[in-house]
This record gives structure tokens, C-alpha cells and sequence, in this order.
């Protein structure tokens, strides 16, 4: 199978590198963690010998396609500097993979019925529902050949009890138990999953109508969040993190993330539904400490 348009040697090193500087902080359960992978592994392989289309470039995706002998890695992304930072990174050989500068929500029609799996992790959070989620899964669905499978890591909101403030303050106490036990690399790797445990947190019942984002609480308690963590983690190094996994990370304006919507898996179910796909949901909040859940959608 061959496409026209590969854009790959597109891309701004100086954005690459910012790329990869703002991965180097991040830790599972932003990262998809082993359960995440899991599944992924297991809907790969219900489509095994079949094309893979990848919304985004998730490295952990591309590399698991390639694990499995996919003959046609194919990742779809509206940003060429990400695909070319992720290729850098990743654990496998991507000379096969094609890149395609495109919007998940605009259809390909050189895509129609060519995939075996449309995968994407954490893709939906930028997603507004229900038009987006509609129009990317609609076009999925146009990709997929009958028996595929639309695949995806979505997020629910953590529940409301115990108050963002007394979890932040938990999970501080938490660190600050633990750092003597841990060699300086150790420390910092908990700092990063500190971080992200707070950024994750921070998604507490911040959803409004459509289950859209609530910015302005989610800038607060990252504001809030980061000031109390350079308050009481002064070094440098420590102060890098915290700055750039709650106050940069998918955040290019300070009242306005990137992060668009958070949708529970009955909402989200209903769209694959109304598409016309057959759904399942495997919830992995006791696996994951955070309230993933990966939405699957098989074509009939
Ligand atoms: C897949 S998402 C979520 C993060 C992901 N879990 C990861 O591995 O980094 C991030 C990527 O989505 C891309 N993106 C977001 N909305 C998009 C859209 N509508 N069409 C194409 N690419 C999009 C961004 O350029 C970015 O590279």
C-alpha cells in the first residue's frame, strides 16, 4: 500500500527539541501505562496482518504495531515536528512508517476501508464533544475495513471526594516521606510522577456542559498546585518539573489548555453507537491510578 504526500522530512528542529524536552517530564499515567498497553495489544492483535492508522504518533502505539508484524504503520497528525521528536524516541525502526499531515477530523478519502485498527491514546481530551468525537469516529469508521476496531484512551474525571487541596496535599506528604529513601535519579522520578499525579488530579469535576473543560478552574489549581510545589521544593531541577507539568504541559496560553473535553464512557459509548459501531469499554481505573478507560468501537 502506498500513499502519496509523506511530509516526515517537514518538521523545525528548534520545535523538535522542545518536543522532546517537554516528554523527558512526563511519567505513566500521562505516558499509557503497561494495562494501557495491554489492551492496546490485544486490539492490535484481533487485526493482526491488517494496516494500522494512529491518530497522533504515540511511540508506545507505533512501537507496539511494529511488535506485532503490522504490514502498514501509518500515523495521522496535524503536526509534523511531533511525529519527527516521537520517531526519536521511539524503541523501533519507523523507516516504514508513514506520516500524514492531516486533522482526525477531516476525512482521508484515501484512507476509506484500508485499516484493520484506528488507534489514538488520549487523543479524545482534545477533542470537543459531540461534534469532534463524532466527526473523528465517523471518519474512523469510514477507514476501517468491516470487523475493525476504533480504539482509544479516554478519560473520565476523578471523583470529587477527597477535595483537590487535601489530595495535593496527601500526595506532597506522600513524596516528602519517601524522598530519603531514594538515590538523586530515584527523587526525581518521583517528583516527575508527583507532577503528573497532580496534573492528572487536577481533572476532578472540572466539566461543564457538553462535558467541556472548565479552563479557568483547571488553570487555578495547576497555578495552585505549582505554587505550593516551589514553595516547598525550591532546587532548580525540581522547579523545572513542576513548571513544565503543570504549568506548560499542552498549555501554550496560561487560561487556555489545550485540553478541550473529558467525557465518562456512557457518553462516549453513545456516539461509537450512533455511528453504527459495536462498542466495549474496558475501565481501568483499578489498574491505572487515574480514571482511564480505552473505548473500543469494532465496525460491523
Ligand atoms: C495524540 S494526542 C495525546 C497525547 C498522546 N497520548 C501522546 O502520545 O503524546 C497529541 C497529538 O495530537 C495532535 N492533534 C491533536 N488534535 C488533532 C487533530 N484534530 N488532528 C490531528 N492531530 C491532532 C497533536 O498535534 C499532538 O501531536
Amino acid at each position: 500500500m502506498k500513499w502519496s504526500g509523506s511530509e516526515s522530512g517537514d518538521f523545525d528542529e528548534a520545535a523538535v527539541a522542545g518536543i522532546l524536552r517537554t516528554f523527558s517530564f512526563l511519567t505513566p499515567p500521562i505516558r499509557p501505562s503497561g494495562a494501557v498497553i495491554a489492551e492496546f495489544r490485544r486490539h492490535f492483535e484481533a487485526a493482526a496482518g491488517r494496516p494500522t492508522l494512529i491518530y497522533g504518533a504515540t511511540p508506545e502505539l507505533v512501537d507496539l504495531a511494529n511488535d506485532l508484524g503490522c504490514p502498514q504503520v501509518v500515523s495521522l497528525d496535524w503536526n509534523a515536528d511531533t511525529f519527527e521528536a516521537m520517531r526519536r524516541i521511539a524503541r523501533t525502526d519507523w523507516s516504514g512508517v508513514i506520516f500524514r499531515h492531516g486533522n482526525w477530523t477531516i476525512p482521508e478519502p484515501e484512507f476509506r476501508g484500508r485499516f484493520g485498527c484506528v488507534a489514538c491514546d488520549g487523543g479524545p481530551l482534545f477533542l470537543r464533544y459531540p461534534d469532534q468525537w463524532r466527526t473523528a469516529s465517523e471518519a474512523a469508521y469510514g477507514y476501517l475495513d468491516p470487523g475493525g476496531r476504533w480504539v482509544s484512551r479516554a478519560v473520565d474525571w476523578p471523583a470529587e471526594d477527597p477535595p483537590f487541596d487535601a489530595c495535593l496535599r496527601r500526595y506532597v506528604d506522600e513524596f516528602l516521606a519517601k524522598q530519603a529513601r531514594l538515590d538523586a535519579e530515584g527523587r526525581l522520578a518521583a517528583f516527575k510522577s508527583l507532577t503528573v499525579e497532580i496534573r492528572v488530579r487536577s481533572f476532578q469535576r472540572v466539566v461543564g456542559e457538553n462535558f467541556s473543560i472548565d479552563q479557568r478552574k483547571l488553570a487555578r489549581r495547576n497555578d495552585e498546585a505549582a505554587r505550593i510545589l516551589f514553595a516547598e521544593f525550591p532546587e532548580p531541577r525540581l522547579r523545572e518539573i513542576a513548571e513544565m507539568n503543570l504549568l506548560r504541559l499542552a498549555r501554550p496560553d496560561p487560561q487556555q489548555s489545550e485540553l478541550v473535553s473529558i467525557v465518562p464512557p456512557g457518553a462516549a459509548r453513545r456516539t461509537l453507537e450512533d455511528i453504527g459501531f459495536v462498542t466495549e469499554v474496558t475501565d481501568l481505573k483499578a489498574a491505572v491510578p487515574a480514571c482511564d478507560y480505552v473505548l473500543a468501537g469494532i465496525r460491523s
